[in-house]
């Protein structure tokens, strides 16, 4: 069922006056304004005005065939979305690797006060080279809706160590032999709690892959991206103009393989929601929770998800948690790998306890705060 055909009218007598809800049927196709499925996955959110732009990869229904670039799309209801093009597209004649056959994932668009420019990031692989890359894209532009024009795509934070690393442990895995090394035993995971990964890559840089950015409240703005393959959570800050890192970041649950974060901030404290690493396939949901982005973090014991089908996070896995009439919306990609562009999107939104500890449960109807 297309969404338009999702949306409920209000019965409510006497209440003519008043707007009809806008519902969203969760799992089912988005279409556009001009009536095609909404091409938009693992994406996020960025409102400027009235107007709220969803960026996300734009996925071709075979695996095979390349991806076009980054899509967006603009709403100012959030159930009629527009189609504004590409606005970071995969060319022939593109710098840095970002051509076809390569792979952009996850991007995010923040806006810097400083510059007047909306900076992108996104999760790029180089062509022919599966998930080894591991880099961070960076592109610009004056509006929205781009071009965007990629400055750089590189690794993380290369020569530098995390600020939550000790200085006893720099350098400590330099002889190691990683083509003999063997994965998943006691030792390999001590080995990896202290910076095994973060040793090897020092140089070249820390792997990035699945990522979010987060703008603060003081307009610092931070990097979350899987690093040290997919095993640990970085946090970077990023400069004034958003476009690279500082070079001051931090590690979190090193091992905990934690993928797919998403944040959002209330009454001061930072509320992460990460999925495990299992691919394409939904599994169970973690929460972590701060009140200094750059830590400590502490992992609650449970997933914010409840109830029926909350153990696979109802088939989805978190891409952004958006703000819609002033209440957080945890976002989630349905993956479908055998055709990629018919990915469906779940929107929960967040409810809070008594103790203030965000849960989630399934609604099959997600009716939008207005
Ligand atoms: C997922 C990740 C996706 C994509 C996929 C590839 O774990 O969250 O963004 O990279 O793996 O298998």
């Amino acid at each position: 069922m297309a969404l338009g055909a999702a949306v409920a009218l209000s019965s409510c007598a006497g209440t003519s006056e008043q707007a009809a809800p806008l519902v969203i049927a969760n799992g089912e196709q988005i279409i556009d304004t001009e009536g095609n499925p909404v091409n938009c996955h693992g994406g996020g959110f960025l409102t400027v005005g009235d107007t709220t732009y969803w960026y996300g990869e734009q996925r071709p229904s075979r695996m095979s065939s390349p991806q076009l670039g980054v899509s967006c799309y603009s709403t100012t209801d959030f159930k009629n979305w527009t189609n504004r093009g590409i606005v970071l597209p995969v060319s022939e004649d593109a710098a840095e690797g970002l051509t076809p056959g390569c792979i952009v994932e996850r991007p995010k668009v923040i806006y810097n006060d400083k510059t007047g420019k909306y900076v992108l990031w996104f999760h790029h692989e180089l062509p022919g080279r599966g998930y080894e890359a591991a880099h961070c894209g960076v592109a610009v532009s004056d509006t929205p809706t781009g071009p965007f024009t990629l400055l750089h795509s590189t690794r993380a934070n290369a020569g530098q160590y995390p600020i939550n690393f000790p200085d006893s442990l720099h350098g400590k895995h330099a002889g190691v032999d990683f083509d003999n090394l063997e994965w998943w035993t006691p030792e390999w995971q001590q080995m990896v709690d202290e910076g095994l990964f973060v040793d090897r890559d020092l140089e070249g840089g820390q792997m990035s892959r699945d990522m979010t950015l987060y703008v603060d409240e003081d307009g610092k703005a931070y990097h979350i991206y899987s690093s040290e393959e997919n095993l640990t959570l970085q946090i970077a800050e990023l400069t004034d103009d958003y476009t690279a890192h500082t070079g001051k970041y931090i590690r979190i649950f090193p091992g905990g393989h934690n993928e797919a974060p998403t944040i959002f901030k209330r009454d001061g404290e930072y509320w992460m929601i990460t999925s495990g690493c299992t691919g394409w396939a939904p599994n169970k949901a973690r929460m972590m929770h701060a009140s200094d982005i750059m830590g400590e973090w502490t992992m609650m014991e449970d997933t914010p998800f409840t109830g029926e089908g909350a153990d696979t996070t109802f088939g989805g896995q978190g891409t952004y948690i958006v703000e819609i009439g002033g209440q957080p919306v945890f976002v989630a990609d349905i993956w479908k790998p055998e055709n990629l562009k018919d990915s469906r999107t779940l929107w929960l939104p967040i409810e809070f306890g008594e103790d203030g500890v965000p849960t989630i449960p399934y609604v099959a109807n997600y009716e939008i705060k207005r």
